[in-house]
Parts: structure tokens; C-alpha cells; sequence
């Protein structure tokens, strides 16, 4: 019986993977010791009350400035459910992402690729009672990371996935279907191949809006066989 996330099962990326670099570094020298009860803060708070704590929805990250970003305008609709295919809704799902030249907004990001002024490229969403979420963002570039010669990321959006509790948390990566990169990607595969595609989105062109945006499902799943990996951001 599965007790609690742990970080060799076979769904998600091992702590030491060579290909990418910085987990040598990283990765534990010795082995990991279970924490064998989760204390009472870990449990209930902070309950699911995240537009109190965090102020309302950004939804839309293409409406947080003057004028609206370059790049092509994506919506990502999904359903958040949990082993049993269940919906888990009153989940904080936070995203953070470059913009379409492959440019983050942060101080240690300095390649030399265009800011965007009219996009942060941070967003967040809260799933509704059948755990459904739809974000309006713009596709991001890739970008280079330095890992070994010539690496570049794939096309990607970090999650951030907090349920009623912070011990409920799981933290990822989308990627886009059509993308060469992640084949070769340290990171992607880090993850093992039977759930490398659970991170890659799927294009719908039910959820596109038409005339206005191309559209993708992303479904995420907590835990179980079918679980979506944890995929933490680079570094
Ligand atoms: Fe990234």
C-alpha cells in the first residue's frame, strides 16, 4: 500500500538523474527517512480558502498590462482529479512561464532574448466543484539552459497544485505535442517514459476559441497509477 509521495515511485523522476546536471549536486547521499505522521498544520491548513489568502483569479494573463503580449494566444482548460478519477475541485492551481521569445521576467534569467512588456507570465486559477480550470496565456519559447552544449527547454509552463492542505501539493510541468525538444530534453526525460506523455498536453479544437486562440487539455492527476509526475522547475 502506497503511505505517502515518495519520490523513487515509478510514475516520477528519480532524485539523481546525470543528464541533468544540477541533480548530481542535489540528489540525497543518504537514505531518505519518512516523516511518519503529517502534523495538523500540514493537514488543514490553509482549508481551501485561496481567493481570502491570495486575492481573486488571474486567469488571464494576456489582460495584465496596457496592451496584450506578442505571441500566439493558447487557452488550457483540464480537470484536476485524484486516483480513483474523481474531481478534486477548491484547488489552487498557480502557473509561471517565459514569454514567446523564451524570456522569463526574474533577475537570474539573462539571455539574450526580448522582455515582453506587457507580460509577467505568472497566472492562477481555482478549480470549481468538478474540479475544472481554464487559463488564457500566450505559447512560451524555448530557451537555452546551459545543462551541456546546445541545451535548449522545450516549449513549457510550470504548475503549482496546492490542495486544502500544504502537505497536498504537487508541482509540474506542461509541454506542447508538437515539440522536438522534449525527445531531447534532460529534464522530460528525467521522468520515465511511461509517464513522460501524462505532461504533455493535448490539442482540442473544441477548446480552442475561434478566431481568437488555440486550444489544450491538460488533465492532472494526484496520485495513483495514473499519477502526473513531479517535474520541479530547473535550476
Ligand atoms: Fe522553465
Amino acid at each position: 500500500m502506497q503511505t505517502g509521495f515518495t519520490r523513487e515511485d515509478a510514475s516520477q523522476p528519480p532524485s539523481l538523474f546525470p543528464p541533468y546536471a544540477s541533480t548530481i549536486a542535489r540528489s540525497p547521499r543518504h537514505a531518505l527517512i519518512r516523516i511518519p505522521q503529517h502534523t495538523l498544520t500540514e493537514c488543514s491548513g490553509p482549508a481551501g480558502d485561496w481567493t481570502r489568502l491570495m486575492g481573486p483569479a488571474m486567469a488571464d494573463l494576456t489582460r495584465q498590462h496596457a496592451a496584450e503580449p506578442i505571441g500566439q494566444r493558447i487557452r488550457i482548460s483540464g480537470q484536476v482529479i485524484d486516483e480513483d478519477r474523481r474531481p478534486v475541485p477548491h484547488t489552487m492551481i498557480e502557473i509561471w512561464q517565459c514569454n514567446a521569445a523564451g524570456r522569463y521576467i526574474h533577475a537570474k534569467d539573462q539571455w539574450d532574448a526580448p522582455i515582453d512588456p506587457n507580460f509577467t507570465g505568472a497566472g492562477r486559477v481555482v478549480t470549481d466543484e468538478k474540479g475544472r480550470y481554464d487559463l488564457m496565456t500566450i505559447r512560451p519559447g524555448a530557451y537555452p539552459w546551459g545543462n551541456h552544449k546546445n541545451a535548449w527547454r522545450p516549449s513549457h509552463i510550470h504548475l503549482s497544485l496546492l490542495g486544502p492542505a500544504f502537505a497536498t501539493r504537487l508541482v509540474t510541468q506542461l509541454y506542447f505535442p508538437d515539440d522536438p525538444l522534449i525527445e531531447i530534453d534532460a529534464i522530460a526525460n528525467a521522468v520515465p517514459l511511461a509517464a513522460r506523455a501524462r505532461m504533455v498536453a493535448r490539442f482540442d479544437i473544441a477548446t480552442t476559441q475561434p478566431n481568437y486562440a488555440l486550444g489544450y487539455i491538460f488533465d492532472i492527476v494526484l496520485r495513483g497509477q495514473d499519477t502526473t509526475p513531479f517535474e520541479a522547475p530547473h535550476g
